[in-house]
């Protein structure tokens, strides 16, 4: 499959999750387009995409980051298949933890299951949580598209 990845990250932890979610997703042979969003960059958009994955640090209680929203405008339509993972901070209230990613998920009405990831990932639990998080999404993918 053609794949995806476009995340913002502010301070480098939800860079961390993208760089192991796009290692997972190579693991499996999958061709991986990836990218930080950000207000001067040009996005390799032509490609005819399989799936569509996006992270993102939360903002302010629980809004989507402003570069996020620019990339998500200049896509400019709301694919079939979107997949959503983002890291936030639970010190901020359950209310508004990966606020960004509930967000996201509910703007491209995805039906993927949703990571969330405290602050960085740090420990095996972290990492499990993104392979399985990676193996789910394939599986509901690739019924449709090898
Ligand atoms: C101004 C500001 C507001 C934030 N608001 C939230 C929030 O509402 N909910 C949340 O879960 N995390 C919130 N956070 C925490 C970040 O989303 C979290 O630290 C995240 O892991 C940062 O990711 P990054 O290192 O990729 O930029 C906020 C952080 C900042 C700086």
């Amino acid at each position: 499959m053609r794949i995806l990845l476009a995340y913002d990250s502010l301070s480098g932890n939800t860079k961390m999750v993208a760089e192991e979610v796009e290692a997972e997703f190579k693991k499996s042979g999958h061709a991986v387009t990836s990218f930080r969003v950000h207000p001067d960059a040009q996005y390799p958009l032509e490609t005819d995409y399989d799936l569509f994955i996006l992270g993102a640090w939360t903002a302010d209680l629980g809004r989507t980051p402003p570069d996020m929203k620019d990339f998500i405008a200049e896509l400019g339509m709301k694919p079939p298949h979107v997949a959503i993972f983002g890291t936030g901070e639970t010190q901020w209230s359950m209310a508004y933890f990966c606020g960004a990613v509930d967000r996201m998920a509910t703007y491209f009405e995805s039906d993927y299951p949703r990571l969330k990831i405290e602050q960085m990932p740090n420990n095996e639990r972290d990492h499990e949580a993104i392979r399985n998080w990676v193996a789910e999404v394939l599986s509901m993918r690739e019924g449709v598209v090898k």
